[in-house]
């Protein structure tokens, strides 16, 4: 079979490293090394950039900031998935010009879903004059380039041409965290839910080759990483596109086969591309963590259908109810909107009963918010905020009953849990995650945070479990 997925050449690649190095020379003038601020808005694929991004500006000579005020180069990383995230990032790209006005050789670059949009980029190119650098989730293998630009030229650039997309590999990444670690193995998505604006950003779906997931997870094993979660807007439909037939269940056994104590987890998951092939290899694959976010979107096949999610609301209990069978424990979480277009308060209330139907461990849940160029902006949406926001609030409150069940049902056991990170609770300094992901704080000396460790839960929240070190 003929490939369909185009891979930047390495040389290419090459290329853009060539241009860090050059920017470093320019960077190893200045007595202290030049700081750079990335920030980060969105989902799990938005963070695995900005770790690209990151390596790339640690090869160019550059350190971290979290402080805009001193930093020599600031990347907003944005998000396009709702109109509030979009609204946070003008606010804040805003606010910069103040701290530009100050530094006037700061470097203001926007990147990600939110740019690639034309009306976006538009706004921005005339509205926000100090952002120096504009460029789509395509271009981000030539931000060396770009940057070398403006450092040597002054000017804008934008970058932001439509495209299918393509993969890049051997990007250099510098990861936040020493103990759980992003890998992408896909990139796109070819579904075109009527309210989605991802496929118009993201470009089509495509996959990286087995060999250099496998490769990565190695690396990522070999350092000790404890927990690696495979990335991509529908996992599901890995492999369509690879020479060789390969699909996600056979992925996750090759990951599985890689010499180490980690856990797998994976996001996200379409169910119409959940198959029982599927679930038989997270049964049988002991690093992978009993957990699936399974997002269902609405309980209605009437609205499911004018969502175009190709599933029913009868195929998606099937599904759970073939997961339960061969995982009794699976944690199961998922995200629904609520007020999608031309959704009635009766049609809103099959969304309810699934949910008493499946009982989550966990939900996102989003009022519907419209997206210029998709479907479902279209579409007629009679029902008012108020209605909307009432109907969320039920929907809120149900399932914070379910979850404070659910978590209650932890209580008295233990369980080995990955000691994570420091707790905001004022009670605990750590936290810790089941390996179905639910946090539990905890109090214990700082050096376990990488380690694996017996907890024994004495008491929950809707939101957490609360543990102590088992003797
Ligand atoms: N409005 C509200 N929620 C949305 N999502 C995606 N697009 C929209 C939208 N236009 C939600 C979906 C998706 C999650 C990542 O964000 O529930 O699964
Ligand atoms: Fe958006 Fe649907 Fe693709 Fe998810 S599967 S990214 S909701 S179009």
């Amino acid at each position: 079979m003929e490939r369909k997925t185009t891979h930047i050449p390495p040389e290419d690649i090459a290329r853009q490293r060539g241009y860090c190095g050059a920017i470093k020379e320019i960077n190893t003038r200045f007595a202290k090394a030049p700081l750079a601020f990335v920030d980060t808005y969105g989902c799990q694929q938005n963070e695995a950039d900005s770790e690209r991004i990151r390596g790339y500006l640690k090869e160019m000579g550059y350190g971290f900031t979290q402080d805009e005020k001193e930093a020599a180069v600031i990347v907003i990383n944005t998000c396009a998935i709702r109109e509030h995230a979009e609204q946070r990032v003008l606010g804040n790209v805003g606010a910069l010009v103040h701290t530009k006005r100050k530094n006037p050789n700061q470097i203001i670059c926007l990147c990600g879903c939110m740019v690639q949009e034309p009306h976006n980029a538009a706004k921005i190119r005339t509205s926000y004059r100090h952002v120096d650098m504009v460029f789509g989730p395509h271009a981000l293998w030539r931000f060396p380039e770009f940057l070398y630009r403006i450092l040597t030229r002054r000017g804008r650039i934008f970058e932001t041409a439509d495209d299918p997309g393509s993969i890049a590999e051997g990007i250099p990444v510098v990861r936040q965290n020493g103990v759980k670690a992003w890998v992408s193995i896909m990139y796109g998505c070819n579904n075109f839910c009527s309210y989605c604006i991802v496929p118009y950003v993201r470009g089509r779906e495509r996959s990286r080759d087995p060999e250099g997931i496998l490769a990565e997870v190695e690396e990522l094993a070999k350092a000790g990483y404890k927990e690696i979660t495979l990335l991509g807007q529908n996992v599901n439909s890995y492999g369509k596109d690879l020479p060789e037939p390969m699909d996600f269940a056979d992925l996750l056994r090759k990951v599985n086969a890689v010499p180490g104590d980690f856990l797998i987890r994976f996001m996200t998951s379409h169910p119409k591309d959940a198959t029982e092939k599927l679930f038989d290899a997270m049964a049988e694959c002991e690093k992978v963590a009993p957990v699936i976010h399974l997002p269902v979107q609405a309980g209605n096949n009437r609205v499911l259908k004018a969502m175009n999610r190709v599933y029913t609301r009868e195929i998606y209990l099937e599904k759970v109810r073939q997961l339960r069978q061969r995982i009794p424990d699976i944690v199961l979480t998922s995200d629904i909107i609520v007020g999608f277009p031309g959704e009635t308060t009766e049609e809103f209330e099959d969304t309810m009963s699934l949910l008493r139907e499946v009982e989550y461990d966990a939900l996102f849940t989003f009022i519907y918010s419209p997206r210029e160029g998709t479907p479902a902006a279209k579409m007629p949406d009679p029902m008012s905020k108020e209605e909307k926001s009432a109907n969320f609030q039920r929907l809120v409150d149900l399932q914070n009953e379910i979850s404070l069940k659910k978590h209650q049902a932890y209580e008295g056991k233990t369980i080995r849990c990955l000691v994570d990170g420091r707790s905001d609770d004022p009670r605990n300094n750590l936290t810790a995650r089941t390996p179905g992901g639910r946090l539990v704080h905890f109090t214990g000396d700082e050096k376990l945070i990488g380690t694996y460790q017996n907890l024994t839960i004495t008491g929950c929240s809707t939101w957490a479990l609360f543990g102590e070190l088992a003797e």
